[in-house]
């Protein structure tokens, strides 16, 4: 993979219920809302010199259909599956079909939740996983693309 200083593709993926920021558990996930984390995120790519695809389901398959219309076109995937992390074999499997370096974010520290949340299958492709950061996780991702 080219890394460093170099313009990359990377696509941005938000699962499910991430739309709802902002209403949704605030003392979980911040009281911003998911067009704050959207210019949040456009604003770090910029600063980083990618170029950056956002993209937001609530449609396991819908992120299947993403990830695999990713292939030959984008250089990296930064994804935070939300709850998909912790069910879908699908996410995992057309992650793997694609073979792009992927980056997993979770907004909030996982490992310190229910018991049910610290098992993830998208881990087991992603290059590096990041949670707790919040909103900063995201550019922790666009980043590792420089590393
Ligand atoms: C999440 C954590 C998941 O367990 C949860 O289902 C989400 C959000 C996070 O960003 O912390 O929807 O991925």
């Amino acid at each position: 993979m080219k890394k460093g200083n170099y313009e990359m593709k990377i696509l941005v993926i938000n699962g499910p219920n991430l739309n709802m920021l902002g209403i949704r558990e605030p003392d979980i996930y911040g009281k911003q809302d998911f067009s704050s984390l959207q210019a949040y995120i456009r604003s770090a790519a910029e600063e980083l010199g990618h170029t950056v695809t956002l993209f937001q389901s609530n449609h396991e398959g819908e992120i299947v259909d993403i990830i695999q219309s990713a292939y030959g076109v984008y250089e990296g995937i930064v994804i935070n599956p939300a709850a998909y992390t912790h069910t879908s074999v699908a996410i995992l499997d057309a992650l793997k079909a694609v073979g792009i370096p992927t980056v997993e974010v979770h907004l909030s520290d996982i490992q310190s939740r229910e018991a049910f949340r610290q098992h993830s299958y998208v881990s087991m492709v992603a290059v590096k996983t990041i949670c707790g950061l919040g909103f900063e996780g995201y550019r922790r991702a666009l980043e590792y693309f420089q590393e």
